[in-house]
């Protein structure tokens, strides 16, 4: 128990100091007074020799100056005015409207948490927390309203504007993703991110975000979660057969060929004036082996690079392109399943050195882990999941949250971060999204103990393995629109109230304890001493 020590120095410092001032402000004798003294300087030698003498001093935990804490949403999740000022449909909007069946709970994003209306409201609950760092994303429809450049909605400028000048005004960092998952329901139709004309959209739809905020707007992401959003059905990549071994792998190749596109023409034409840093956010879940055996550990190794070296092997890889495992497993089925070519598009040359290297740091997703067991091998369809061929377990000891596919496993991020260390020569990392769900009410303490655990797990990756992550964002800043479990599960260090008209936002437990932990650098010494 590394920082117990100073601890009960303190609290037998607390209690000499507390007892003294109870027996002076109430004029007792002195002889008292003298006797509490003593108890004060018993307690002060006692804390000398048990810890200094007996080098029983831990280190507090605590993230060195510099180090950034920040909180995190999406456009979609929390804005509103879904149809006002000149946007455009998203493909959210089209989902929830005309399939709400397919929502949890049938509802969707028009209102949300408001926050199109609330900027000042929304920016003060960050100042309020301490953090220094604001990641959130630009809705594609509000700036293009069908996806394309030839118009601009000046409104969406106006109102993106007034977020980051607020939030510069208030000393916080502006960090921009650039499409977080709603994209204009127009490309959509046009196939979405299985068009390879996507990736040319998506340059010409970045160059207005450069052009309008670059000169204030230092961070930048282009994708966040590029897995999901390619892998799920509905959830941004074209109607997408869940699990597709087609339609996902042309999904991801537009997507990392569109990250690199951005990236090159960030560095060359805007870097140069404005400055900045440019990098990707891809999600990973640890895939821990379910046992010793060569198999799960073979199987969770080709999990990994399946799931997360999928998208950072192009960018983050010293060779660049697809990990050598997906390449030849792919090529390899496919060939068995009687495709003239691979179901996994190729990189020409020229793409593989563009993409190679086109990131300033990573963003990483990080929520749970999974244990991966080998599976005997199915080929009969063309899915990724045949491709992979594991299972995915969910050890039913961690510790359950809102939403079943996470549980509490904070060991399984410092793995995360030594894995990534490893594999891409330690890379620049932001880690721009972790955090748990509960149902509503303000009692959190357990997503405190849920940050808590994963900040220490962190702490360890950082200043004992020497990983090298620079700052630490919360999902979320409030409760908002979980996709496709509504407002069932919320995630937010702020509870939403959405049947108050004003959408009021109250502050969790948990909001005060991150708050401390923003504005000191450390954690407790403990939860159970806590005081909220
Ligand atoms: C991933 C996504 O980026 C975010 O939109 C989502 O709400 C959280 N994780 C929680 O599931």
């Amino acid at each position: 128990m590394g920082n117990r020590r100073p601890l009960t120095c303190l609290w037998y410092y607390k209690t000499a100091f507390c007892a003294y001032h109870l027996v002076t402000s109430h004029n007792t004798m002195n002889s008292t007074m003298c006797q509490f003294s003593g108890v004060f300087f018993l307690a002060l030698l006692y804390c000398v020799n048990a810890s200094v003498l007996n080098n029983e001093i831990d280190s507090p935990v605590c993230f060195k100056d510099g180090f950034l804490f920040g909180v995190a949403t999406a456009a979609y999740q929390i804005e509103g005015a879904w149809n006002v000022s000149g946007k455009g449909v998203s493909i959210w909007d089209k989902l929830t409207h005309e399939e709400p069946e397919k929502i949890f709970d049938h509802s969707n994003g028009d209102i949300a948490d408001g926050s199109y209306y609330k900027v000042k409201e929304d920016v003060r609950l960050i100042k309020e927390l301490g953090v220094s760092l604001y990641r959130f994303s630009v809705s594609w429809p509000r700036i293009l309203p069908n996806g394309l450049s030839y118009k601009i909605n000046e409104d969406g400028i106006r109102y993106y504007n007034e977020v980051i000048d607020e939030l510069i005004r208030n000393n916080i960092t502006p960090a921009i993703t650039i499409f977080h998952w709603d994209l204009p329901q127009y490309l959509r139709d046009m196939g979405g991110w299985t068009n390879a004309l996507m990736a040319d959209f998506m340059v010409e739809y970045s160059r207005i975000l450069f052009e309008n905020f670059g000169d204030r707007v230092k961070i930048w992401m282009t994708f966040n979660e590029p897995l999901t959003f390619c892998q799920l059905s509905d959830y941004a990549g074209a109607d997408n057969p869940e699990g597709s071994g087609i339609k996902s792998y042309l999904c991801g190749h537009n997507v990392i060929r569109a990250h690199g596109m951005v990236y090159r023409m960030f560095e060359e034409e805007y870097r140069p004036k404005i400055g900045g840093e440019m990098g990707i956010v891809i999600s990973y879940a640890w895939e821990e082996p379910y046992s010793d055996s060569e198999e799960d550990k073979a199987a969770a190794e080709r999990a990994r690079n399946f799931q997360f070296g999928w998208f950072a092997h192009p960018i983050f890889s010293e060779a660049g392109d697809y990990p050598p495992i997906m390449r030849s497993v792919v090529d390899k089925n496919s060939k068995e399943q009687g495709f003239p070519s691979s179901r996994l598009p190729s990189f020409t040359p020229g793409e593989v050195k563009m993409i190679k290297g086109s990131a300033d740091f990573l963003g990483l997703n990080h929520y749970t882990t999974r244990l991966v067991q080998q599976v005997p091998k199915n080929n009969s369809n063309p899915t990724s999941e045949n491709d992979i061929n594991v299972k995915q377990i969910i050890d039913e000891k961690w510790p359950k949250t809102g939403s079943s596919w996470l549980s509490v496993v904070p060991w399984g991020f410092r793995k995360t971060l030594n894995w990534l260390k490893l594999a891409y020569n330690n890379p620049k990392i932001l880690v721009t999204e972790n955090g748990m769900s509960t149902g509503p009410g303000l009692d959190d303490k357990k997503r405190i103990e849920y940050i808590d655990g994963y900040l220490r797990s962190l702490h360890d990756a950082v200043y004992e393995d020497g990983c090298n992550v620079v700052g630490y964002t919360y999902w979320s800043l409030m409760d908002n629109f979980e996709w496709k479990r509504g407002y069932s599960e919320r995630f937010g260090l702020y509870e939403v109230d959405y049947e108050s008209p004003n959408l009021t936002r109250t502050p969790r437990l948990s909001a005060k304890y991150y708050t401390s932990v923003a504005k000191t650098g450390c954690l407790p010494d403990s939860l159970a001493d806590l005081e909220l």
